[in-house]
């Protein structure tokens, strides 16, 4: 690619590309993993399940292995970054939950449950149980995972322990791999407070958010419903995808009979210790209004205060759209119009018209024809909050990979081939989605030239409660406690 055709407005630079130098600096210092438990003497399932075992009869050594790979490969980024950040934990416990505005992770596992109980008393103990287990998950620990025991009988795969609780085996397939950053987020969906006939499922409708909205139909939406919505919202982000994996295996485990899956979605994020990191259209995404780089004033754009219901306050909503791009279609336009439709400038991210990535947007930059030099159409114009009444949303993006799926073209000679299921899992976590989400992309939906590559099929708005303060406390207790 030349630097005269990545013109329009904005030179492609000659150097390499500029990062953020911004990186995201660990919160915390590495922690070593859990530390193992002596060994017992004999194989008693439990005892062997539980991880004190295998720590003592082999696996002791597997840090320093880890260390001794990572020593190999010095100065090899990618093996570098993943060695890093093992052992570094983020912290659980807070007046805000973790997983909104901590630096991104390279992995998440998205879900969301359904719950098959009308008892609220279920759910207080659901969430109290998931509170602790995602405490234990997030500080790395191996667990063993008390299970919900019904009022009839014991769990589906729960056996009774030492003390007449019932508990249930750590699949262990994260065993020894470290904290990993993991963060988990909770958030409660709209059918939580109303059911889809209007009951009350928990007595709790009468505190369902006016800000907690169902999102209408917008031009384009090919939305699956199967994955989409959900009572009750889990998102999991780590550097490792194991750890990620397991920690929605684990909290899905502890209450077989009282939430089931409804969906899930993996996605990833390349590592962004050089830069704010690309999505798959080639773009730094995350300059602007972002975890990576968030809004001066949090309490007026990401936090909800006291103009909605008390147990919501230090909270916040979450707006989740899957959205595939058509790769395909957009490799075969050439990147001096790729970045019209973006109005940035694909190398470096700077607007165009402006020398670097963190130059204003100047909207009203002429070029010698006087067309502007960010078309009307580009999609960071119409998203910007200049261009929005002020309305900020602050963005965490990751990127999805689904396969590919078959495709035959609708034209002569309808050649056959397959074509990617891969995108942008766009979260957006906001003070009210009514002055957030909802009117910029109002906007975006009926104008913005990135829809000529974008279609939504996945969509949910969730209630992002408060953090747990520290151990006793549990996510949701403003609301239900
Ligand atoms: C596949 C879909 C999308 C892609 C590839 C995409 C890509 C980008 C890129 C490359 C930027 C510029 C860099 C940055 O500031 O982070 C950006 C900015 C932004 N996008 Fe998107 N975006 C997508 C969907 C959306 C949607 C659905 C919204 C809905 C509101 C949105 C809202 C924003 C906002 C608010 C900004 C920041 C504008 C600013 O403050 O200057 N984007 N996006």
């Amino acid at each position: 690619m030349t630097g005269q055709q990545a013109g329009g407005g904005g030179e492609m630079p000659a150097g390499p590309p500029q990062g953020s130098g911004q990186g995201t600096p660990p919160a915390h210092e590495p922690q070593a993993p859990a530390p193992p438990g002596p060994p017992a003497p004999g194989p008693s399932r439990r005892s062997l399940l539980r991880g004190g075992l295998l720590a003592g009869a082999g696996l002791a050594g597997a840090g320093a292995v880890a260390g001794g790979l990572a020593g190999g490969f010095a100065g090899h980024a990618i093996a570098d970054a993943t060695a890093d950040t093992a052992g570094q934990a983020e912290p659980f416990w807070g007046a805000h939950q973790a997983g909104i505005l901590t630096g991104t992770q390279r992995q998440t596992v998205l879900a969301a449950f359904d719950l098959t109980t009308s008892d609220r008393g279920d759910l207080v103990t659901l969430l109290k149980d998931w509170t602790a287990l995602a405490a234990e998950l997030t500080a790395g620990e191996s667990v063993t995972v008390p299970i919900y025991t019904p009022p009839g009988g014991g769990g589906a795969d729960a056996y009774a322990d030492a003390t007449g609780g019932s508990t249930t085996d750590d699949s262990l397939e994260a065993y020894m791999l470290g904290p990993s950053r993991l963060t988990l987020t909770v958030g409660f969906g709209r059918s939580l407070f109303v059911g889809s006939g209007g009951q009350d499922r928990f007595g709790i409708s009468g505190q369902l958010p006016e800000a907690l909205i169902d999102l209408p139909h917008f031009a384009g939406d090919e939305i699956a419903a199967a994955d989409s919505r959900g009572d009750v919202y889990l998102q999991a982000c780590a550097d490792d995808p194991q750890v990620a994996f397991h920690a929605v295996r684990s909290i899905a485990r502890i209450a077989p009979d009282v939430a089931t899956l409804r969906w899930t979605q993996l996605g990833f994020s390349p590592d962004n210790t050089g830069g704010t990191p690309r999505n798959l259209m080639g773009f730094r995404d995350g300059t602007m209004n972002s975890n990576l780089h968030p809004p001066a004033d949090l309490q007026a754009t990401v936090w909800a205060g006291p103009e909605g219901p008390a147990w919501m306050r230090r909270g916040s909503y979450l707006v989740y759209r899957r959205i595939r791009i058509t790769l395909e279609h957009w490799d075969r336009l050439p990147p001096n119009l790729q970045q019209q439709v973006i109005g940035r400038q694909k190398l470096n991210g700077a607007p165009l018209g402006q020398p670097t990535e963190f130059s204003p947007l100047d909207l009203d930059k002429r070029d010698a024809q006087g067309n502007p030099v960010i078309p009307f159409d580009a999609h960071v114009r119409l998203a910007a909050p200049q261009t929005n009444n002020g309305a900020v949303i602050v963005r965490r993006a990751f990127s999805y990979n689904n396969g590919t799926t078959p495709f035959t073209e609708r034209w002569p000679p309808w050649r056959q081939a397959l074509e990617y299921d891969a995108g942008l899992l766009f979260l957006a976590y906001q003070k009210d989605p009514r002055t957030g989400f909802l009117p910029i992309f109002t906007r975006l939906a009926e104008t913005d030239a990135l829809n000529q590559f974008t279609t939504h099929t996945a969509s949910a708005v969730f209630a992002v409660p408060p953090g747990a303060a520290g151990p006793g406390d549990w996510i949701g207790r403003t609301l239900l406690g």
